[in-house]
């Protein structure tokens, strides 16, 4: 079984519902405490045994780059300031031995197109998919590492899935499962959006994918779809048309910091279980609630 070493991060989106945070900067430089939400996602992936991490960009694309690069001056004066922790922190926000790619989007054309862009340098192997405002706290292992291992097993692309809120499907690609041998949940159909009433179930695609490179033959063919844009869920339809999708109920708790609610959520338990500011934080929301 090949081992996933790629994983691909859309970030040229136009952030929407973040504006005007996300006018001149991606939503995933964001930051929930103290890293932004692009770095909750790399770390993710490279604690899976990912080394190449591939940025699909779009307008504004620099603060990403930046982020992963090395601050020579800013590394310069930490070390003459005797900051040791802090330089640390900064030299480690891209873990060895991982390097960054960056492919240009011209124009956000939606989801799917996106990670076609990535067709040239992910080549014929398997790879992950990591939307990053889908922040996710798991209490084990991450959910890059949970989909590799079931990747591991049964060989084929597996997405990560969550029960949502009936009313709430329109939000998500949502998928119909069956049962397989193994108690696996076999993916046999796929829609983006649906409304309540025409969803075949209320389990939800969240942001993390494991693909085989047989999605770019079915992206390349992929017309617009729902808001008239390229879905990747359109390019999954195709694939279960030649190959096994397998559905993960990831063990984690996922927050939409894509949404202002979602973020502040985030913002919050983040916060609480921070190590060196959870205790006062708590006080500070205890006092703030009297
Ligand atoms: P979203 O559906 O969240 O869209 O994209 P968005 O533009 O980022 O945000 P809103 O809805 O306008 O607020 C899901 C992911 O796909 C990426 C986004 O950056 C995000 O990580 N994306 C989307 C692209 O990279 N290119 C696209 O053309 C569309």
């Amino acid at each position: 079984m090949a081992t996933i070493r790629k994983a691909v991060f859309p970030v040229a989106g136009l952030g929407t519902r973040f504006l005007p945070a996300t006018k001149a900067s991606p939503k995933e430089m964001m930051p929930v405490v103290d890293k932004p939400l692009i770095q909750y996602a790399a770390d993710e992936a490279v604690a899976a045994g990912i080394d190449q991490l591939v940025f699909i960009t779009g307008r504004s694309k620099r603060s990403i780059e930046d982020h992963f690069d090395k601050a020579y001056e800013l590394e310069a004066e930490l070390k003459e300031a005797g900051k040791d922790k802090l330089l640390e922190i900064v030299r480690n926000v891209l873990p060895a031995p991982a390097s960054c790619i960056y492919v240009r989007q011209a124009e956000a054309l939606g989801l799917g197109h996106a990670v076609l862009c990535a067709k040239p340098v992910i080549g014929n192997e398997p790879f992950v998919v990591l939307l990053a405002d889908d922040l996710i706290r798991s209490s084990t292992k991450g959910v890059v590492e949970q989909m590799t291992e079931v990747h591991a097993r049964y060989g084929c692309s597996v997405l990560s899935v969550q029960e949502v809120p009936r009313e709430e499907t329109h939000k998500y690609g949502i998928v119909e499962v069956e049962k397989g041998r193994n108690g696996e949940l076999r993916v046999i159909s796929i829609v983006e959006k649906p409304a309540p009433a025409d969803a075949p179930s209320n389990l939800a695609v969240v942001g993390r994918y494991l693909l085989t490179p047989r999605i770019f033959d079915k992206l390349e063919q992929t017309r617009e779809g729902a808001g008239g844009e390229i879905q990747l869920t359109d390019g999954i339809y195709d694939l279960l048309q030649d190959e096994h999708v397998i559905a993960h109920p990831f063990e984690g708790k996922r927050y939409d910091c894509g949404s202002k609610l979602g973020y502040l959520e985030a913002t919050v338990e983040f916060g609480l279980a921070h190590p060196e500011l959870g205790e006062r934080f708590s006080a500070y929301l205890r006092a703030f609630r009297e």
